[in-house]
């Protein structure tokens, strides 16, 4: 775990949300998609209010800069930096939405685990899936893959990363741009206003049967409200598809001392019991051993993990921690 003193960039409206860009080397050249920074938001060294910090999901880093440092020394560069796009809401985000270019916050980063990414192949697809301001994360993993792969643009007959991205409007709808770059993407919307009406997770059973179909076994990383990534993960354990989910769940302190984070887990090992904390054991977890509050999930799917750490040895096993 690092700290920093990060210089605000950019500092800009993205329709209803807020971004902020962030020199940070470090995090630029380190962060894994599904990875977060931990932010007081405040300007550095004035005050102590408010006095926690707040958690948002790497959605960028700097081009080719930051992706050739991932490549080679992993060493701080001064010019590299990453993005983050959040929703205005309480005291901390609104703080942070004021804050302008030159401004310097405190930051610690990247922490929790990230997802774990394999190179989707066209019968092996890596399905995104996002609802809300739960896309950011996605948006990373589809450019770390694509360039990855090197595949700059996508084939639209035979994509091999397919986004679905949820809103309750048109005008919330996270990311399309820059996902439609390298991923086929799905729409949804709830008003019907874009896309297909209804929950994001319908296009994502629709896509799930025809995969089935034609023989293929795609990969799911979802990011969003609970109760969609309990729809993600039950939908993921009927057709036997390994699901990876991200919770974002409040995180007072990030670094496992707090007990602020905890999520119900079938089979931990820990001292925990039922729960993990998510900020140093997740925020990515297997959606297998997630307790979702219903036995349907684990009564469909594959059976469940010995332990959380058998998790790990299972295809969709987490990255380390940071
Ligand atoms: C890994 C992760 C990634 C995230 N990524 C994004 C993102 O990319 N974009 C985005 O918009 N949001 C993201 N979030 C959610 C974001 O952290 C919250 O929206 C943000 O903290 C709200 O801050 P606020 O100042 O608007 O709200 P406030 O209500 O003023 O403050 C919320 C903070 O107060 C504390 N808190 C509130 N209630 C409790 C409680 N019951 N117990 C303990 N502590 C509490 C927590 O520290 C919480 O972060 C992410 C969260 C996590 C955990
Ligand atoms: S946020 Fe404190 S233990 Fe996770």
């Amino acid at each position: 775990m690092r700290q920093h003193i990060a210089r605000v960039t950019e500092s800009a409206p993205d329709g209803p949300f807020h971004r902020l860009r962030l020199a940070c080397g470090h995090v630029a050249s380190h962060a894994r998609p599904g990875q977060f920074v931990h932010i007081l938001p405040r300007a550095a060294g004035g005050g102590q209010d408010p006095l926690l910090r707040r958690a948002f999901s790497v959605m960028s880093v700097t081009g080719e800069r930051a992706l050739e440092l991932r490549q080679q020394t992993h060493s701080p560069e001064n010019g590299a930096s990453f993005e983050i796009l959040f929703r205005i809401g309480g005291r901390g985000t609104s703080a942070l939405a004021r804050c302008r270019a030159g401004d310097e916050l405190d930051v610690l980063g990247p922490l929790g685990n990230g997802f774990d990414l394999r190179v989707p192949t066209q019968q092996a697809p890596l399905f995104l899936v996002g609802g809300g301001i739960g896309v950011p994360p996605l948006i990373f993993a589809a450019h770390t893959v694509s360039h990855e792969t090197g595949t700059a643009t996508v084939a639209p007959s035979a994509p091999s990363i397919e986004a679905f991205v949820g809103a309750r409007t048109a005008s919330e709808i996270v990311g399309e741009t820059g996902l439609a770059a390298v991923a086929q993407v799905h729409l949804a919307t709830e008003d019907g206003s874009r896309g297909q009406r209804g929950l994001v997770t319908r296009a994502l059973e629709d896509r799930l049967v025809a995969a089935a179909q034609g023989g293929k076994r795609p990969t799911v990383c979802a990011c969003g409200p609970w109760s969609m990534l309990r729809a993600v993960a039950l939908l993921c354990a009927q057709f036997k598809v390994s699901c990876q989910v991200s919770l974002e769940e409040n995180m007072p302190c990030g670094i496992g001392v707090c007990n602020g984070c905890v999520v119900p887990v079938l089979n931990a090992p820990d001292d925990y019991g039922r729960f993990q904390r998510i900020c140093v054991q997740g925020p990515v977890l297997n959606s297998l051993i997630v307790d979702w509050g219903d036995a349907s999930v684990h009564s469909a799917g594959p059976s469940l993990p010995a332990t959380v750490d058998d998790s790990m040895d299972d295809p969709v096993h987490q990255g380390a921690s940071q």
